[in-house]
């Protein structure tokens, strides 16, 4: 009766939620579901065996190998296994990381302990660690990992899911290392899952992995164009894994839904403070396997320029890594996915919310009353906007280890916290881990880093930090700009792609620029000439194409291209210096060249040199590492009427070499 009474209302309620998005609503079914859960919550056991340790919640039912710590099976309502048991037990949920020894070369390791311990085991919580332990004296040969790992997981009373983290630790007089990829890994059971949500708008029916390996590789091996898919209405289309990669501030949950719509399995990534690059660094999510990810420092979207990892002989170091929170929910109430996913994004804001997590029992994770929060605005003053300084409207303001404006992009041995400004430029970091900071901001819609030259020595508590200034650079008035500076290239133009090979999730799509061979199009559109923008005639929405890019010759070869900027000066004062604002998105293997008026000189008014590893074009980002330059112009160099400037990406040969561009301006004396 009563379960009856309870599967009505959630019907009603989820009809309710789609019909009017109503939040109450849906509060109600989810406090319904969370008094169930309280009340009929069995106990927690975690079972220790030979080989094997299980953590079952009557919800979940977790097993892990013992010593290694590699999760072999995850047990939720009518799946008896949601990893793929096919695959080997080490290669089914697991902590992996891709490190390199001085002068050799990169390793795959799967981290496996050697020892396990439980670390708590009450009525609400179990614990247990999986140490990995480097020891030095027998590190002869000097080709072992110099690390010690001290894997978590934890099980929760009355949550269907499990927690990870893990302690990372090198004591003084290790050798040196560097780590270009970290993450934890989860293989699920293709038999079952094959619906991937990683947004709102980003969620489709997957290919297989079998229909990758029976296609063919693209310009990236992980691109694949789809010629033998077992459901045949993917083919033709291409996948590539990271189609659907996310910026850290938005990649808070993603995952899979299994093909009956009954079952999903979620990665919930509560807070990014542990996490390489900040906010915008960009990282894979889900993706064919199926496997999901949560992948905590990578190169990607960055490129080896970002030696976060890198660790000098007898460098010390500790760090902690998560948690983040494996969740799964069923649908037997309702027969749609949606729900799931809604419920999914519903659990990921109450999993932040409650960040800093009060349970972690490692003594490296300081608790909520053992963290510092810290309250400030912050201004702009941009004279040439507006004469006096004006709130900085949400504005990322972060703390990240000291550093130089804009350092946090690279840094990930250390922590960050980061949140926006409201309307006035006010802002408040909560959950900050004692330590030395120094305070960065950007602006969106303002160009340039700001850094504070305050030393920020936290201990827990609360600080008032009053009011920052920011002046960006800027010389003189714009006379014309170009996009949005935001360190992105979203706003430019970005093309349709070639429908050939088109992954059709993303035809007619807000975020196209994910479309796999954009590159590709520019030739497509300028066969014989390059891109001429007229300043007041132009619109960069459709005429500055998202990517500086090379041009594919007859032959396949690769030509560096030059784009054009044209714009009329009434008046122009020879002996003043003028400056072109270049403020990039991204770089890979390119060097961009300013001419002024004559695009045959023999050497450039400026050039940027060799730039950029961070592959942003090839993997389908919007935006890799942004950079700055300010470009001198002497007046003598411009003349009254119409001038052209010259942008070369001089370096061809390469399908990829190239630049996005976040923002252009030019600014000269008001005459
Ligand atoms: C094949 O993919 C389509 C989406 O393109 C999906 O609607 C359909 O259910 C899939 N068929 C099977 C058997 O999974
Ligand atoms: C630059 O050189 C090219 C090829 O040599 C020539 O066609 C063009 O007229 C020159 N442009 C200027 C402005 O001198």
């Amino acid at each position: 009766m009563e379960k009856a009474n309870w599967k009505r209302h959630s019907h009603l309620a989820l009809f309710l939620w789609f019909l009017v998005s109503s939040r109450s609503v849906y509060a109600r079914a989810s406090r319904l579901r969370n008094v169930k859960e309280l009340k009929s919550s069995p106990p927690l056991n975690l079972d220790v065996q030979q080989g094997y340790v299980v953590m079952d919640n009557g919800l979940v039912r977790v097993t892990l190998s013992n010593p290694a710590g590699i999760v072999t099976e995850i047990k939720y309502e009518g799946v008896d296994n949601a990893l793929d048991y096919s695959q080997r037990e080490s290669r089914r949920g697991y902590w992996d990381i891709v490190w390199q020894r001085p002068g050799q070369a990169d390793i795959f390791t799967i981290i496996e302990g050697t020892s396990f311990k439980v670390m708590a085991q009450n009525e609400n919580q179990i614990e247990v660690s999986f140490k990995m332990i480097y020891d030095a004296a027998h590190d002869q040969s000097g080709s072992a990992l110099p690390l010690n790992i001290d894997k978590r997981f934890v099980m929760l009373r009355g949550q269907p899911g499990f927690y990870s983290y893990a302690i990372f630790e090198r004591s003084n007089g290790w050798p040196g290392v560097d780590i270009s990829e970290l993450r934890i890994a989860l293989k699920l059971d293709h038999r079952r899952f094959n619906y991937m949500a990683v947004a709102d708008n980003i969620q489709r029916v997957m290919p297989t992995a079998s229909d990758r390996t029976n296609g063919q590789p693209l310009a990236y091996p992980e691109a694949v164009f789809l010629t033998n898919p077992t459901n045949l209405t993917f083919k033709g289309q291409v996948d590539d894994k990271y189609e659907y990669s996310k910026d850290n501030k938005d990649n808070h949950v993603h995952g899979w839904i299994t093909s009956d719509s009954q079952v999903g399995f979620w990665m919930i990534i509560p807070s990014y403070e542990f996490k390489t690059g900040g906010p915008i660094k960009r990282e894979l999510t889900s993706h064919v396997g199926p496997t999901t990810l949560a992948a905590f420092h990578s190169r990607h979207y960055a490129g080896a320029t970002l030696k976060g990892l890198k660790f000098v002989d007898g460098e010390p170091w500790k760090k902690v890594f998560g948690p983040v929170f494996v969740y799964l929910n069923s649908n037997s109430d309702s027969p749609t996915s949606f729900s799931l996913w809604e419920d999914a994004k519903h659990q990921s804001v109450k999993e932040a919310r409650k960040w800093p997590y009060d349970f972690p029992a490692s003594d490296d994770y300081p608790h909520a009353t053992q963290r510092a929060t810290v309250r400030g605005h912050l201004k702009v003053h941009d004279r040439y906007l507006e004469r006096s300084p004006f709130p900085a409207k949400s504005a990322y303001v972060g703390l990240a280890p000291p550093g130089a404006p804009g350092s946090w992009q690279l840094n990930a041995k250390g922590y960050q916290f980061w949140t926006q400004t409201d309307d006035c430029g006010h802002f408040t970091i909560r959950g900050i881990r004692p330590g030395k900071y120094n305070l960065y901001a950007w602006v969106p819609g303002i160009m340039g880093d700001y850094k504070s030259d305050l030393d920020i020595n936290l201990r827990p508590g609360e600080y008032k930090l009053g009011e920052f200034v920011f002046t960006p650079p800027r010389n003189d008035p714009t006379i014309w700009e170009i996009g949005i500076p935001d360190r992105t290239a979203a706003e430019f133009y970005v093309p349709d792609g070639n429908p050939q090979l088109e992954n059709p999730l993303f035809i007619n799509h807000p975020e196209k620029y994910r479309q796999y061979g954009l590159w590709e199009r520019y030739t497509d559109l300028y066969p014989d000439h390059d891109l001429v923008f007229r300043v007041g005639v132009s619109d960069y929405r459709k005429d500055w194409f998202f990517a500086h890019v090379t041009r594919r010759s007859e032959d396949n070869s690769r030509l560096p291209t030059t784009w054009q900027i044209s714009f009329d000066l009434r008046q122009v004062l020879p002996k003043a210096i003028y400056t072109l604002q270049l403020a990039l998105a991204s770089s890979a293997g390119a060097e961009v060249q300013v001419r002024v008026n004559d695009p045959n000189a023999s050497s450039p008014q400026f050039s940027t040199g060799l730039i950029g590893k961070d592959n942003a074009i090839a993997r389908h980002g919007i935006h890799g590492l942004y950079q700055l330059f300010s470009v001198n112009i002497p007046g003598n160099r411009l003349v009254s009427g119409t001038n052209t400037i010259f942008l070369r990406q001089s370096r061809g040969g390469y399908i990829f070499s190239g630049v996005m561009y976040d923002y252009l301006r030019l600014e000269g004396p008001a005459v």
